[in-house]
């Protein structure tokens, strides 16, 4: 029997941001083991490192001196975040706390896309914004005194949540978020390793009277399941595949993959469950699955998977049946209209789709083969990936129309494409 393969994907996105950031902010000195180096994560580093963060590279990752709260400088540039909303969204929170002046900009997708939702509460909390009609960057932000704020958000987000957060570090006042689901937590789970008091409720969090970061500590950052997403679906479609993705990180706010694959019938297990620091993390076998079931994602489940659904939407086109997606009218704002994007090139390649405001139905049919097409990526890293998938699975005739994107996220997708496949 061939030996079963085994991959290590791309690091956490999420937490690398926010480890980077924190550290930055925190007194005393944090290892980051195995950050993510990516282009939207570089953003954030240097626009920390133009904020005055003290950052040393070193083999194991990055290691940051922080001196607390208050110890920003204020960038003398303008900062490029590039095509990271996550960026934009938490450093207007962390440098309007900071009270610092910087002007924030990025790629022509991110400058489309809506800052409404964190201007508005992180306004109310005292930070002064100027920015483009409609509450597009380019923004500039100069801090004031901050003030308190209980904040509910129509839809689930953890960039809004964590902006918040971060800019409430720098007030006594109360400090609270409420959301209809609960977002990924990994700034909640932060903050407390960094001895913040951070009180999280099913689908509310509030900030303590500790708000003071003590470092001096390791983050590891765990391999993103967001990127595992796209093997673990390579896997359950590819005939006789079995592979191990190691170190995945397991957060119950990022693992709604998990239960589409259950209701869908995709094999896989979970092995080495364990907690790292402060997240969970395993390694997770996936197994080919012949026989798969069509599934449905809408209401709690979409903040858990929201960056899978372009690649569960590549899983859809094999299920027997009719897989659905709604409520998810916010995938028309990521890094392209997601669900336009998902919707016309799988229409382009052949498979029977029905556009809806806020989703999408696919027809599926496991014998599906896919017609020759140009792919338009929109310049989405996750689009121009999950079409990759499709077309090494069925050894397709695409041509997407760039895959630079994919350095925001996963810089060696490549490479652990061609492992999968050989
Ligand atoms: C992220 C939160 C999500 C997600 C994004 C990363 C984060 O966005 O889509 O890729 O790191 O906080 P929203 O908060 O806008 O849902």
């Amino acid at each position: 029997m061939a030996k079963v393969k085994s991959l290590r994907v791309a690091s956490d996105k999420s937490i690398t941001h926010r480890a980077i950031m924190l550290s930055s902010i925190s007194r005393g000195e944090v290892s980051i083991v195995n950050p993510l180096y990516s282009d939207d994560t570089l953003r954030t580093l240097k626009a920390m490192q133009g904020a005055g963060a003290s950052v040393d590279a070193e083999a194991i990752g990055l290691k940051i001196k922080g001196k607390g709260k208050g110890s920003l400088r204020e960038p003398l540039n303008i900062l490029d975040l590039g095509n990271s909303g996550t960026s934009m969204r938490l450093l207007s929170g962390l440098f309007g706390g900071e009270g610092v002046f910087a002007v924030l900009t990025g790629d022509s997708s991110l400058r489309k896309r809506p800052m409404m939702r964190i201007i508005k509460p992180l306004s109310k909390m005292g930070v002064n914004f100027l920015y483009r009609d409609g509450g597009l960057a380019p923004l500039a932000i100069k801090g004031g005194k901050i003030k308190g704020i209980e904040h509910t958000t129509k839809i689930a987000s953890a960039q809004v949540k964590s902006a918040i957060l971060l800019a409430g570090l720098y007030t006594d006042d109360e400090v609270s978020v409420w959301e209809p689901f609960k977002s990924r937590n990994h700034t909640e789970n932060m903050l407390k390793a960094f001895g913040v008091d951070v009180l999280e409720e099913e689908n509310s969090v509030k900030l303590g009277k500790n708000r003071e970061l003590v470092g001096d500590f390791e983050i590891n950052v765990p391999a993103d399941i967001s990127s595992a997403a796209f093997f673990m679906v390579f896997s359950a479609l590819k005939r006789g595949a079995e592979l191990l993705l190691r170190d995945v990180l397991l957060n119950q706010t990022r693992s709604g993959i998990l239960d589409v694959f259950d209701s869908a019938g995709v094999k896989y297990s979970i092995e080495g469950y364990r907690v790292e620091g402060f997240e969970a993390v395993g390694d997770v076998m996936v197994r080919h699955s012949p026989e798969l079931k069509p599934f449905k994602i809408d209401g709690s489940i979409l903040p858990r998977l929201i960056d899978e659904i372009p690649i569960l939407s590549i899983l859809a086109v094999f299920c027997d049946g009719k897989s659905v997606v709604r409520e998810a009218g916010d995938l028309r704002k990521k890094e392209s209209d997601r669900i336009k994007a998902i919707c016309e090139n799988l229409k382009r390649v052949g498979v029977s789709v029905h556009e809806y405001d806020d989703g999408f139905e696919i027809e599926g049919n496991p014998n599906f083969r896919p017609k020759p097409a140009k792919i338009d990526t929109f310049g989405d890293h996750r689009i121009a990936m999950s079409f990759l998938i499709l077309q090494a699975l069925t050894d397709a005739d695409f041509k997407l129309t760039e895959t630079q994107s994919i350095l925001t996220s996963y810089p060696n997708f490549f490479d652990h494409l061609d492992y999968v496949k050989g």
